[in-house]
Formats: structure tokens, C-alpha cells, sequence
């Protein structure tokens, strides 16, 4: 018999590249999403990967009639893999209640959902955000989290208590929280991928975009770190490794492998990268040149943070497979793609 997965927030960057791995194993999967930073095309490229079109409901998570008549309807879902959240930084600290309402308060209304469920496996989206600046490197999950930076951070900190206390006194819900470092990349396919609303404030659809030639200058946000070249470092992995990851932990809980009912793993390859290095190893892959210059810090910024990820690697039994190179290369054909049309 297939497991029938629901996936929220399934047609975002993260969620469409899960939706790709689920069904690829088998599952059968229904995905949930208010499109309000996705479109309705990221099925095309699902079905074009996979073969299979996934079941679309297009409703918001905040709206708790149709929450809980989705749930009347679909009683034998076994697994949930929740990405549906804001995920700006900067905008959370402008919008705090946004963040709040959108990422907790229906993250409460869809736990109060599973309870009904036989039983109900649980995928929580959370980043390595919850460390803040780690005091030790590579960050462990026995790392102690810091005081967050922005609402979105704490909306991550505060989601995570929120399921371990459920978890904790549920007949039904076991919960897996993956605490993802800095995913990047796109399908190989370039098929499905990244697609930033507006000016990207994240660093690799920074650098495609001026590839392509839609931005002047990458701005390198400081060279005065402690780091061997002065800029931030961080942990990028690509994100059909990070998509792989969520089958596995879902794996875990399907099968009954967890020894709590609320587990956390760090998701990363392991290897910290300059911002430096980082543009390097773009302009090896894509062979041109990259137009940036070096100023001041942006606020917020920790100087670098890279996981342990034996816990996800022993217990898991995931590892990355694909590199840095790999993960460029792969944006930059989906940037080169998308422009296309
Ligand atoms: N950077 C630049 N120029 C840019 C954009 C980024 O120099 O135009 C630098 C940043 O200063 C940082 C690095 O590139 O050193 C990576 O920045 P990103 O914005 O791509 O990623 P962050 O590590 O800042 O943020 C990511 C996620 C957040 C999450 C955070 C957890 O985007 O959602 O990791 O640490 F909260």
C-alpha cells in the first residue's frame, strides 16, 4: 500500500524538489499551497521530472475551515512535510505579525488537525538559525540555541518547542525537525528551481542574476571576518541532497525507526565556504567573469557556521552527494532556463 504524504508549501524551492523525491520513491503525494511565493507552473516541471502530476489544493494553512475540511477529505494521510512559511529576513523584522500568524499560528492549527490522524509523521522545516553564531564549529545538534536575530529566526526557535511539547503528550504525532544550513541549486533537470520574488537577498540567485545580466555588481557584504579571507562563511548544500534528506527522516518515522517522538538532525554537507570561494567556484563553472565589489557588513550577519552532520549521516543513514560546483552549475542552468521564456 502507498503512503499518502502531504506536502505544505509544496510548490516553493524547497517543497517542489521534496515533492520530485517523494514521488520518485513511490509515494503518492498531495501538495498544499496558497501560491503566494510559488506559481501553478512548478507542477508542470514536477510532472515533467517525475511523470506524475501531484494533487493541488490551493488553500491557505490560516484558514481553518478549509484546513480542517482538507482533512475530512483525505483521513488516510500518513505523513506531513510542512515547509508552507515566510522566509524573509529582513521583512520579518518590518512585518513581525506576519511571521507570527503565518509560520506559528498555522503551524498550531495544523497539529491540532493530525490529532485525528492513525497516526501522523511529522517533517518540520527549521534552519540552522536556531544556533545564531555557535560558540564551536561544525555546529552539533547539541549546539545551544541562541537568542534569534529576526521574528522569522524565533518564528524557527518557537515552531520547533511548539512540536516537541505536542510530540511529547500526542498518542499520534512523531516529529522529525531538519535543521537545514544553506540550500542552493535546482533540479538537474532545470525543470523546477529557485525563483526569488523581486531583488534576491540570498547569495547564490544574487550571482546567477547578474550572470545573466539583470544586476550590475554583486555586493559583498564585508571582508573583515576572522575568516582565512575575511568574508562569512557557510555550509551550502544542494538541494536535491537537502530534498533526499526529508525522505529519509519521513522514512525513519513511516517505519517506526525513531527512538523519540521528537528528534532533531542537522542538514549540511559539512564544509564551510568564503563567499569568496563561493564566487570562485561560479565563475569555474560558468566560465565568466562575476562583477562584484567588497562593502560594508550587512546587520545580522554571523561570521560563519557550518554543521556536524554525523548525526543525520549515522542515524539517517543520508549524506550529501553533490558539491559545491555541482550545486552552482545547477542554478545556473535554471537561471539560463527560466530566462529563456
Ligand atoms: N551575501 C553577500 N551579498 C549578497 C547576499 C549575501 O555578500 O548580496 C553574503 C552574506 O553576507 C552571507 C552569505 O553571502 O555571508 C550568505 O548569505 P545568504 O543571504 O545567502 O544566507 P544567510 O546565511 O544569510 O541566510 C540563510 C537563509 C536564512 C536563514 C539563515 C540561517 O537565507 O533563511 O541562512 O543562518 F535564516
Amino acid at each position: 500500500m502507498t503512503s499518502k504524504i502531504v506536502v505544505t508549501g509544496g510548490l516553493g524551492f524547497i517543497g517542489s524538489h521534496v515533492v520530485v523525491e517523494l514521488q520518485n520513491e513511490g509515494f503518492e503525494v498531495v501538495v498544499i499551497d496558497n501560491l503566494s511565493n510559488s506559481s501553478k507552473d512548478v507542477l508542470k516541471g514536477i510532472t515533467e521530472i517525475t511523470g506524475i502530476e501531484p494533487i493541488f489544493e490551493e488553500f491557505d494553512l490560516r484558514d481553518k475551515f478549509s484546513l480542517s475540511d482538507f482533512f475530512k477529505r483525505n483521513s488516510d494521510v500518513t505523513g506531513v512535510i510542512h515547509f508552507a512559511a515566510s522566509k524573509a529576513v529582513g521583512e520579518s523584522v518590518q512585518l513581525p505579525l506576519l511571521y507570527y500568524e503565518n509560520n506559528l499560528a498555522s503551524l498550531v492549527y495544523l497539529l491540532k488537525e493530525l490529532e485525528q490522524l492513525k497516526e501522523a509523521n511529522f517533517i518540520f522545516s527549521s534552519s540552522c538559525t536556531v544556533y545564531g553564531q555557535a560558540d564551536e564549529l561544525p555546529i552539533t545538534e547539541a549546539a545551544p540555541t541562541k537568542v534569534a536575530e529576526s521574528p522569522y529566526g524565533n518564528t524557527k526557535q518557537i515552531g520547533e518547542e511548539i512540536i516537541r511539547d505536542t510530540a511529547k503528550v500526542s498518542k499520534v504525532l512523531n516529529a522529525i525537525a531538519l535543521r537545514y544550513f544553506n540550500p542552493i541549486g535546482a533540479h538537474e533537470s532545470a525543470n523546477i528551481g529557485e525563483l526569488p520574488i523581486g531583488t534576491p537577498q540570498n547569495l547564490v540567485p544574487y550571482i546567477t542574476q547578474i550572470a545573466i545580466g539583470l544586476r550590475e555588481q554583486l555586493s559583498v557584504f564585508g571582508d573583515d571576518y576572522p575568516t582565512n579571507d575575511g568574508t562569512c562563511i557557510r555550509d551550502y548544500i544542494h538541494v536535491v541532497d537537502l530534498a533526499k534528506a526529508h525522505v529519509a527522516a519521513l522514512k525513519r518515522l513511516l517505519e517506526k525507526k525513531n527512538t523519540e517522538n521528537y528528534e532533531v538532525f542537522n542538514i549540511g554537507t559539512g564544509k564551510g565556504s568564503s563567499v569568496l570561494e563561493v564566487i570562485n567556484a561560479f565563475e569555474e563553472v560558468s566560465n565568466q567573469k562575476l562583477n562584484y565589489k567588497i562593502v560594508g557588513r550587512r546587520a545580522g550577519d554571523i561570521t560563519a557556521a557550518y554543521a556536524d552532520t554525523t548525526k543525520a549521516n549515522e542515524v539517517l543513514d543520508w549524506k550529501s552527494e553533490l558539491n559545491l560546483q555541482d550545486a552552482l552549475l545547477s542554478a545556473w542552468n535554471w537561471e539560463q532556463k527560466i530566462r529563456q521564456i
